[in-house]
């Protein structure tokens, strides 16, 4: 029977992502309107690792299918940290145009434009066995204004030039940009455990 595994999120993109990753495998993605469920703990931890087991477990509680869950973020070396665990909840309601013209007015005239995105996976096995975190990085620099002209992706993509990639997410492609990404290092990482072992996912129909 085909494996199934529950994605913690209700964006259909990132669900779409782990889908083409997974599909391969012969794990099914299903995502929380699928299941019909909804994340009820608040991400109250100060790491995107807390974050993404407080999903995790979360969902785990609610169903009988294997679960994975992401959080992820930006980090400024020079706001130590900031925004962080706070990237979704910075200027809430505001469109990313403003988010990122305000980040940019905090850090005029610092030297130090080093940043990352970060993202934390958590793995919980459908039988409760397994439960692991991956964490996926991609180091860079938070540019000096913004740019003019057509961005791709989103959020805070337009203001962070990878050193990987050498230009901005905003400028980089889709495939480009998950070849490097935080978001898509984590996921391979999941990938290859998932791949390497009996991947627990089982058939959630327990
Ligand atoms: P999430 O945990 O993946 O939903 O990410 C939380 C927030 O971090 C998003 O709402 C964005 O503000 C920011 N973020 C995460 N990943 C990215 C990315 O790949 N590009 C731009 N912003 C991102």
């Amino acid at each position: 029977m085909e494996k199934k595994i529950v994605f913690a999120s209700h964006n259909k993109e990132k669900a779409r992502e782990v889908e083409e990753m997974l599909s391969p495998l012969g794990i099914a993605v299903l995502t929380l309107a699928d299941v019909h469920l909804k994340q009820t703990k608040e991400e109250t931890a100060e790491t995107f690792e807390g974050n993404s087991r407080i999903k995790a477990e979360d969902i785990a509680s609610q169903c009988d299918y294997a679960v994975l869950s992401d959080d992820s973020g930006l980090c400024i070396e020079a706001l130590n940290g900031f925004p962080g665990v706070h990237s979704a909840r910075f200027m809430e309601g505001m469109p990313y145009t403003e988010k990122n013209k305000a980040i940019l007015e905090k850090m005029k005239g610092m030297k130090d434009r080093r940043a990352a995105f970060v993202t934390a996976m958590t793995y919980i096995s459908a039988d409760r066995t397994i439960e692991r975190t991956f964490l996926g990085k991609d180091d860079g620099l938070i540019i000096e204004s913004l740019p003019s002209g057509e961005q791709h992706g989103f959020g805070y993509d337009p203001i962070f030039y990878s050193l990987a990639l050498k230009k901005t997410y905003g400028e980089a492609g889709e495939d480009e940009k998950n070849s490097v990404s935080h978001r898509g290092r984590a996921l391979r990482q999941v990938v290859s455990f998932l791949g390497g072992t009996d991947n627990g996912t089982d058939t959630g129909n327990r």
